[in-house]
């Protein structure tokens, strides 16, 4: 009789420990909290460890709460350990922290390497498959070698920025410039060396380096430099990697490129038209080539789809009814307007605002 109960509570424990533990498992959280009293001796530890500063009121932190917390667990079991964390930004304790990393608004997300020696911006997707994406490339080498036509193929792909070293050997003064550069500006361009440039799409395959090939989704589709100085090399990567023509609509890829020419200290011009209507070919025709004539005259361009750009025309203070509009914004916040605009304005009145702008 007793060892029967015995059998029975056994049982009963059993079940109770598993539903417990599968509780536990479901509440358990991957994104670690950290705060004042914990934050540098945790960063000190870690190789590679990703902090979001955020406050409690702000809607873009919720909205990325699940995701963080889903990529997090997904990352938990990557080689090399990759771990996710988040401080709250609001609690007077750890304003400190928050100003240590020039925190300005929320979330700000960096990646802390070498123990916290080096910080990068995050400046990946918001979403949980995004994030193990982006953050899985930000843990491995800066430079990734492309050894075949197929590596090349689809590590540049057609969307975005990529920049490819080649190299007749992976050592000496130019690989270790290009290194540098790659490991410097990771988090915003994705970078490739390889021995052999007949791997590479695009332009002429009979090059041999040391040369540095950048891959791009608009213009010229690709530029070459050979100066392998740090800072030349940094300049190229920036400057190249800016459209004549920035596109401002609905698809993701664009996005990057949106704010780089936002970021910019340049006079901008937009053009904010209906994309989906019959006669804007013409326009847009027309506005890329009268940018490409005043491409390093101090202003860089923006053409918006009116469907993506609404915050953007709220923002200036313009309506709907008025596209096709060009607007420019000078570098001390002034606004120059033509609202209803054909094709035919457009380099004139260029003209005439530059003409504004000598006198
Ligand atoms: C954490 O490190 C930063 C920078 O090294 C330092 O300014 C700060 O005082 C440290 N905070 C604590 C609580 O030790
Ligand atoms: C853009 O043009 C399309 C096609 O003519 C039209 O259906 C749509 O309402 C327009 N959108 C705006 C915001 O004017």
């Amino acid at each position: 009789m007793a060892s029967t109960v015995s059998f029975w509570s056994c049982i009963f424990l059993l079940s109770l420990i598993v539903a417990l533990s599968a509780g536990e498992d479901e509440s358990k959280e991957y994104v670690l909290t950290l705060d004042h009293s914990n934050f540098n001796e945790t960063v000190s530890k870690h190789d590679f460890i990703v902090v979001e500063f955020y406050a409690p009121w702000c809607g873009h932190c919720k909205k990325l709460a699940p995701e963080y917390e889903k990529a997090a667990s997904i990352l938990s079991s990557n080689d090399p350990q990759v771990v996710l964390a988040k401080v709250d930004a609001n609690e007077d304790a750890n304003k400190e922290i928050a100003s240590q990393y020039d925190v300005k608004g929320f979330p700000t997300i960096v990646i802390l390497r070498k123990g916290g020696k080096s910080v990068q911006e995050y400046k990946g997707p918001r979403e949980a498959d995004g994030i193990v994406e982006y953050l899985k490339k930000q843990s491995g080498p800066a430079s990734a070698e492309l050894k075949s036509d197929d590596d090349a193929t689809g590590f540049i792909g057609d969307k975005k920025v990529v920049i490819v070293g080649v190299f007749p050997k992976f050592s000496g003064e130019e690989f270790e410039n290009f290194l540098a550069v790659a490991e410097k500006l990771r988090s915003d361009y994705e970078f490739g060396h390889t021995l052999d440039a007949k791997h590479l799409p695009r332009g002429e395959s009979s090059v041999s380096g040391p040369l540095v090939r950048l891959f791009k989704p608009f213009d010229e589709l690709f530029v070459d430099s050979k100066d392998f100085n740090v800072d030349a090399l940094e300049k190229f990567v920036e400057e190249s990697s800016i459209p004549i023509v920035t596109l401002f609509n609905k698809d993701p890829s664009n996005h990057p490129f949106v704010v780089k020419y936002f970021d910019s200290p340049l006079a901008k011009a937009m053009l904010f038209m209906n994309f989906s209507s019959e006669n804007g070919d013409s326009i847009r025709t027309k506005y890329q080539e009268v940018a490409g004539l005043h491409k390093g005259d101090g202003l860089v361009f923006l053409l918006g789809d009116v469907e993506a750009s609404q915050g953007a025309l709220q923002y200036f203070g313009l309506k709907e009814d008025q596209v096709p509009l060009i607007v420019i914004q000078t570098t001390d916040g002034q606004k120059y307007l033509k609202a209803n605009l054909v094709s035919d304005q457009i380099a004139p009145w260029l003209k005439e605002y530059k003409v504004m702008l000598v006198f």
